[in-house]
């Protein structure tokens, strides 16, 4: 009995499998690595003291992913294979649909021939577009902006429609907020391609002395400083939050559920800059731009239904989570 882990030499994917084996449980891979490296799995490997079976497929090839289901008792399916990056969700739709929802609808197909009807699936905050009221809860109305975040949208619509087609189907999404941090060993992290994006990785290039310096994306919102607020969440309590999910799941009766992942904290760029500079000892310098298009000024968490229900409440603070990225960005950014 394994559980079939999809993106899991990707970031959120590869600390989740790290703490799956050693809980001990037995895991399969399954990646593409399109935006990942093969060197994962030994690194996944050497942290848990564990084995596991990799299959580099793509979801969409579903004769090579039937393999998989036929060579492996999968009982348990973690989805976190996906294509991420907003903005070029937006250049590029077409791949986005095409890898995002057909890639889930390969995956579901053969859970349904193989008779595994349990998914957790990976989901964001983002369904929540610009929320009315802060913090957000699971029950809140949902929109988005991006592609990105209406396949996001679509895939739990798709997962809501199996259930109700077939009750036997156990469904758990997962809404993360944003996920930064690394794992404390410093040997895997977050490494993205180009130019970061996201804020956390950017500070990291900064600190590195890759790049000059960052640019705080608005200073006028309605915000105790004026700058955005995100509730970060430490990737490890994150992928812990699957593991409560996995125990979750396994207990559940035809079910869908949906948790937010978050810690309930917001905490504005400014604040995030300071704690990265008291974490590591480094100056990093900004400047003010102006509000990236599609940004919202908050975001941030109420995530009791997940200590509620799970059992799961995020410990790491963002000291923390500022010191792991940096050990990991110091250890490999080349
Ligand atoms: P990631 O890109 O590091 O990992 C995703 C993995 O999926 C990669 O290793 C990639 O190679 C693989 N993949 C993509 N398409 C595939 C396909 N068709 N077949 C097989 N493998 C494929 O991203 P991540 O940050 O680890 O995110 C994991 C999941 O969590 C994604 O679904 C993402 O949308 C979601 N999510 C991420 C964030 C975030 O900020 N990182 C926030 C909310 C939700
Ligand atoms: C955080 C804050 C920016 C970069 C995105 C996705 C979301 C989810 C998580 C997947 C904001 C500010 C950023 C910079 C800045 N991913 N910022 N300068 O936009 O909250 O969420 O990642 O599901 O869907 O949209 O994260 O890290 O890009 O931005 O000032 O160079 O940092 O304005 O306030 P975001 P982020």
């Amino acid at each position: 009995m394994s559980i079939l882990v999809t993106g899991g030499t990707g970031f959120i994917g590869s600390h989740t499998a790290i703490e799956l084996l050693e809980k001990g449980e037995e895991i399969v891979i399954v990646d593409n690595l399109c935006n990942s490296k093969i060197e994962m799995c030994d690194k996944i490997k050497e942290i848990s003291g564990k084995d596991f079976k990799f299959y580099k497929v793509d979801l969409l090839d579903r004769e090579n992913l039937e393999k998989v289901f036929k060579e492996n008792d999968i009982t348990e399916v973690i989805h976190f294979a996906g294509l991420k990056a907003v903005g070029e969700s937006c250049e590029k739709p077409i791949e986005y649909y095409h890898n995002n929802i057909t890639g889930t609808l390969v995956l579901v197909d053969l859970m349904r021939k193989y008779k595994c009807k349990n998914i957790v699936f990976s989901s964001s905050a983002t369904v929540y577009g610009k929320p009315k009221e802060l913090p957000i809860k699971e029950d809140f109305p949902l929109s988005t902006t991006n592609p990105y975040g209406t396949t996001k949208l679509m895939i739990e619509q798709i997962l809501t429609d199996i259930h109700k087609s077939d009750d036997e189907w156990n469904v758990i999404i997962l809404r993360y907020f944003n996920p930064i941090g690394a794992h404390e060993s410093g040997e895997i992290g977050e490494n993205p391609n180009g130019i970061p994006n996201n804020i956390m990785p950017y500070i990291n290039y900064v600190a590195a002395d890759k790049l000059d310096h960052l640019n705080v994306f608005g200073n006028d919102y309605d915000t105790p400083d004026g700058t955005g607020v995100r509730d970060y969440i430490h990737v490890v309590d994150l992928a812990l939050g699957h593991l409560k999910a996995i125990d979750k799941i396994r207990k559940m009766n035809g079910q869908v559920e949906i948790y937010n992942l978050g810690t309930g904290q917001g905490y504005s760029v400014l604040e995030l800059v300071q704690n990265f500079e008291k974490a590591n000892g480094i100056k990093i310098k900004y400047e003010i731009a102006e509000r990236r298009p599609g940004d919202i000024a908050a975001c941030y968490a109420d995530p009791s239904k997940a200590k509620n229900e799970l059992g799961w409440v995020a410990t790491r603070n963002l000291e923390q989570m500022c010191r792991d990225s940096w050990r990991y960005t110091e250890k490999n950014l080349k």
